[in-house]
């Protein structure tokens, strides 16, 4: 998507749509007031009213875009009505779209469409023209033109990076396997950021017997893959660190999952792929703040290699741990990456991002992430940054009594503390590998994905939950 700022009153290009935002209460003049009086339509937050061609405006349509009321417009009710207005015509065989009053927040405007003409369609070979978005080019009306578009440039960077992250959660499991992930990873070498990827024989010479045991029954080869991006005035300043569940595939593994809807858990590396995509943002926008990302990237498959219910595994802490379900991997992914993050790089934050649970789906339901930490200040700079880009974190505990349900007969814990509280026992887990480093865990399985998606902003499928609110927390309170 092409996008530019021009002032008022500048020549509509042919082929256009204009999206005029609007908002309650307020009255439309003419042939546009009468649209109105013969429709539904009030201004309410998401309303749009598609209307051909009225004398006096310069273009083949013109959408109206309902706001809500304006004395609370803001950034995000700017950003999702010109994505709605963008989605009300991406389709109509228009080319170019301008978006007019949003006054202020033009380049949060510009944002709404970059995020929702996200497409995935690299795979459609047969798709007809007409079906396809025509919109190519944004036109966003803004007070001053050039001062907009050079503030844009950060919108860009991160719309690039959650881009970066939606299109690798949703590539197909049989394109992105752990070696393909790190792979693209390491291209992020030319905005910037420093990759390193640890094979398997690495891994094993750390001692990374849990993580290494997921990915044992899968061709693909292991990856452990280390972000690094300095941006600092102070080059040797402690990172903020994150850390991502990349399972490429989750089978289940020997505790095979059933078939229905196993194809979904393609996207079981969402946390990964939401990792990779801020370190992309922070490069990309040359933040001034040093950050450490790491992706422990697996394949969990079923296989007469694989690791079975009833090993006993010992991770790279030296915490030793009962299998008792192959399909609880992701913490057994994160328990080595984890603690490898904090021996290796010391940071002063630490947060996962993992599709940990199905447990947090029906604890939260699809609207928030559940966010478990030791510590309140980074507690809370996350749960205001979820509030502030819409990506909502609710926070969870971390009760000490039900360390019991992990407790394993022969091992120092087991793998799964059973159904109730699945998802606290799961950062229970978690928390034994994180050393009393100030640390969060994001369990993003509700938020990763959006089938269907009711948000302007997010077209059906990968969300890249996560990018936004960690590059909005880092931008607020860590970078000097
Ligand atoms: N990747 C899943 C969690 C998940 C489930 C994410 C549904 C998105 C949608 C995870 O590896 C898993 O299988 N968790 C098990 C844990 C159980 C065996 C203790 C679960 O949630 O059922
Ligand atoms: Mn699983
Ligand atoms: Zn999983």
């Amino acid at each position: 998507m092409d996008i530019q700022f021009v002032a008022a009153g500048a020549a509509v290009p042919a082929k256009s749509a204009v999206a005029r935002i609007v908002f309650e209460g307020e009255t439309q003049s003419g042939a546009i007031g009468q649209a109105v009086a013969a429709s539904r339509f009030t201004g309410g937050k998401g309303q749009t009213l598609d209307i051909l061609a009225p004398q006096g405006v310069d273009a083949a349509r013109l959408v109206l875009v309902g706001a809500g009321k304006k004395d609370a417009f803001d950034a995000a009710a700017a950003e999702n009505a010109a994505a709605a207005g963008y989605n009300a015509v991406k389709a109509s065989g228009l080319e170019t779209l301008r978006v007019e009053g949003a006054g202020a927040f033009a380049a949060n405007a510009a944002f709404g469409v970059r995020l929702a003409s996200y497409r995935f369609d690299k795979y459609r070979t047969r798709e007809p023209a007409e079906k396809k978005p025509s919109i190519a080019r944004t036109e966003v009306v803004a007070e001053s033109p050039d001062a907009t578009l050079a503030g844009f440039a950060d919108f860009a960077a991160l719309a690039d990076a959650i881009s970066f992250t939606r299109d690798l959660v949703s590539e197909p499991p049989n394109v992105l396997f752990p070696a393909e992930f790190a792979a693209r990873v390491k291209e992020l070498e030319d905005i910037g950021l420093e990759v390193e990827v640890l094979g398997e024989a690495e891994m094993a010479k750390l001692g990374m017997g849990s993580l290494l045991a997921v990915g044992q029954g899968s061709i693909r080869e292991s990856r452990l893959v280390v972000m690094k991006w300095t941006g600092a005035a102070d080059r040797s300043a402690q990172p903020v660190a994150f850390v991502g569940k990349g399972v490429c595939f989750d089978t289940g593994g020997i505790s095979i999952k059933p078939a229905e809807n196993m194809e979904d858990m393609k996207w079981d590396m969402g946390g990964a792929g939401a990792v990779a995509g801020v370190m992309h943002a922070l490069a990309g926008r040359k933040a001034r703040v040093n950050a450490v990302g790491i992706l422990g990237l697996v394949e969990n498959m079923p296989d007469g290699n694989s690791y079975r219910p009833g090993d006993v595994l010992t991770s790279m802490s030296g915490q030793t741990i009962e299998v008792v379900n192959t399909d609880a991997e992701g913490r057994l992914v994160l328990a080595d990456a984890l603690w490898y993050c904090q021996d290796r790089f010391r940071p002063k934050v630490m947060v996962d991002l993992a599709t940990l649970t199905g447990a947090i789906i029906i604890a939260l339901g699809n609207d928030y992430a559940g966010c478990y930490s030791n510590n309140e200040e980074l507690a809370a700079n996350l749960l205001a940054a979820g509030k502030a880009e819409d990506e909502g974190l609710w926070r969870m505990p971390l009760p000490e009594a039900y360390n019991r349900q992990i407790d394993s007969m022969i091992a120092d814990m087991k793998n799964t503390g059973g159904r109730p509280g699945g998802s606290i026992t799961a950062a229970l887990f978690l928390q034994r590998y994180v050393n009393n480093v100030p640390w969060a865990h994001l369990d993003i399985a509700s938020t990763a994905w959006k089938k269907p998606s009711s948000v302007p902003t997010i077209p059906d499928g990968a969300v890249g939950f996560g990018v936004r609110l960690l590059n909005r927390m880092v931008r607020d309170k860590y970078e000097g």
